[in-house]
């Protein structure tokens, strides 16, 4: 049974666009914890264009499961995020003008920056993830740093119009599940997952969580996040 974690950024993208005071993050936290999350993530950007400093300090004290937040491999951000001690960072590649998260971290290339923020982290007490592409390299290298949990990229399954690439990019994905579980690795997977892709990587035993937000938070639009978010648990639990 794996773990669902709801990713609230779009609920503070929605505060944002006002400069309001509400929608507010909190709540949606509260709200996807009772019918049944297993984890709250957010992504707080170095542009702060979503969730603020202020949302990881509320949270932090509200939040009932765990606590995850994605975040660039910055010295400014390890400081930030460090303050508010979260159960889990994910790290993740950031591009000033991107939409979101356009890829994996290249552990390869970022090796450095990887072992410096991940060594700062776990000092002040935070398990750390980082978020790759599933390829080969990449969950070596992952494994060659000491890391013991890593988030696999869905975007090149979940949003390919094309079926027979998507069939081909989930038997990609399969191996890499398989190939991080014999390395030792706990796997998480995310990005561009919805209510009618999940299903295949769901029944894989070795995937234990997802992080989803986009599709959760535009059905909650329309019936509500308690039944958005009850739906996903089943499809992933
Ligand atoms: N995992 C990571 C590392 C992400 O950056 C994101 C998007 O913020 C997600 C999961 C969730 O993606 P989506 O909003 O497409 O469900």
């Amino acid at each position: 049974m794996a773990r669902l974690g709801v990713n609230i950024d779009h609920v503070a993208t929605l505060r944002q666009a006002r400069g309001a005071v509400y929608p507010e993050p909190v709540h949606a936290a509260a709200v996807a914890e009772q019918a049944g999350a297993d984890q709250i993530t957010v992504h707080i950007r170095q542009d702060r264009r979503h969730i603020q400093d202020r949302d990881l300090q509320v949270l932090i004290q509200t939040v009932q499961t765990r606590l995850n937040v994605e975040m660039a491999t910055t010295p400014e951000m390890v400081q930030v995020v460090s303050a508010v001690r979260p159960h889990q960072v994910s790290l993740v590649p950031e591009r000033p003008d991107e939409i979101t998260t356009e890829g994996g971290l290249d552990v390869v290339t970022h090796r450095a920056d990887v072992i410096r923020a991940t060594g700062d982290l776990r000092e002040a007490g935070i398990d750390v993830s980082i978020f790759i592409d599933p390829d080969a390299p990449q969950i070596e290298a992952s494994a060659a740093v000491g890391i013991q949990n890593i988030e696999f990229n869905t975007a090149a399954y979940a949003e390919t119009p094309d079926e027979s690439v998507a069939r081909a990019e989930l038997a990609r994905l399969l191996d890499a599940v398989n190939l991080a579980h014999g390395l030792g690795l706990h796997v998480a997977a995310g990005h561009g997952l919805h209510y009618h892709n999940v299903q295949p990587l769901a029944e894989h035993p070795y995937i234990e969580e997802f992080n989803i937000g986009h599709a959760l938070i535009a059905r909650a639009v329309f019936s509500g996040l308690d039944g958005a978010v009850r739906e996903m648990k089943r499809l992933v639990g």
